[in-house]
């Protein structure tokens, strides 16, 4: 068998597509621009590129981009104080603060202090809390656009076997979440897993995000599963410095029934639904209805 490929990048464009109509509505029927404001501490180089492709992408659907840039050396009360301001802005209505943070300063403490209902990263511990009781929030935005490709894909999710390997705070916990709210049976596996192979080996849906190239083989997977593989791992290959995943793609595809690649797969969904929540929170804000397909 070989795997169906998930085009990610298709999928992304067709999300932005949906987020820049809600977008044209909202300012012409209701003259309302959404508005996305990203803190960006310092000067990690990736972080800077992941921030300047935020800021196009928002612009580029037609929304309001407020970028903030502070020095590395910022102080948590200066920073704290710029959260507080974007809180009371009417005019921002999703906050971004980039992670990581210089080592000075209390990530959990910063990313609480940002209102739940502009929480776009889904990160606060009240949005955190609302997922996992089933309750409206907003959702971290690599798993949800995980989930949008699962649900395009297999159209019901329910009664699945997914296995999501990982636990991350940011990826595994919220996905294993989301599964469970599709009424998958979910498994959570991790560094410590028993057999890790045998409990790959029985689901209909793998999920891997742990940060190890390509330790997901082929022979792992169950005949026909769909593979979502959030890993991208920098590795030296034949002399070349190329991207790959936490699944090893050339075995996996004989295998798997669907699979993401990497790059193109998961990683471009990360900022269509970041703009999908920043729509989202504009229409909760405004009491308006939520844009359809674009929320979990
Ligand atoms: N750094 C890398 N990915 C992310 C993300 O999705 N959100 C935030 N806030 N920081 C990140």
């Amino acid at each position: 068998m070989t795997a169906q490929i998930i085009d990610g990048k298709a999928f992304a464009a067709s999300v932005r597509e949906k987020v820049a109509g809600h977008v044209t509505r909202l300012k012409e029927e209701n003259g309302i621009t959404p508005g996305l404001a990203v803190v960006l501490v310092g000067e990690d180089p990736a972080s800077q590129v992941y921030v300047r492709s935020k800021g196009k992408q928002t612009v580029e659907v037609g929304m309001n981009s407020f970028e903030h840039k502070l020095d590395a050396d910022t102080s948590e009360a200066d920073l704290l104080a710029l959260v507080e301001q974007l809180n009371n802005d009417p005019e921002v209505h999703g906050i971004l603060v980039q992670l990581p943070l210089p080592k000075h300063l209390n990530e959990d403490l910063v990313i609480n202090s940002i209102a739940p209902e502009k929480d776009v990263d889904g990160f606060h511990i009240s949005n955190v809390g609302l997922l996992g009781t089933g309750q409206k929030s907003m959702v971290p935005c690599t798993p949800l656009g995980s989930l949008m490709m699962l649900r395009d894909h297999h159209g019901s999710l329910s009664g699945l076997d997914a296995v999501v390997i990982g636990r991350s705070n940011i990826v595994g916990k919220p996905m294993a979440q989301l599964l469970l709210g599709d009424s998958c049976t979910v498994t959570i596996a991790h560094s410590r897993t028993k057999d890790l192979a045998d409990v790959v080996r029985r689901a209909d849906i793998v999920v891997a995000a742990v940060g190890r190239p390509e330790m997901v083989p082929g022979d792992w997977i169950k005949p026909g599963a769909t593979v979502i593989d959030v890993g991208i791992n920098r590795i030296e290959r034949d002399g070349k410095n190329v991207l790959v995943g936490d699944v090893d793609f050339a075995s996996a595809k004989d295998v798997a029934g669907a699979i993401t690649p990497v790059p193109g797969g998961v990683g471009p969904m990360t900022i269509a639904c970041l703009l999908a929540n920043t729509v989202t929170a504009c229409c909760r804000a405004n009491g308006l209805s939520e844009p359809e397909g674009l929320t979990a």
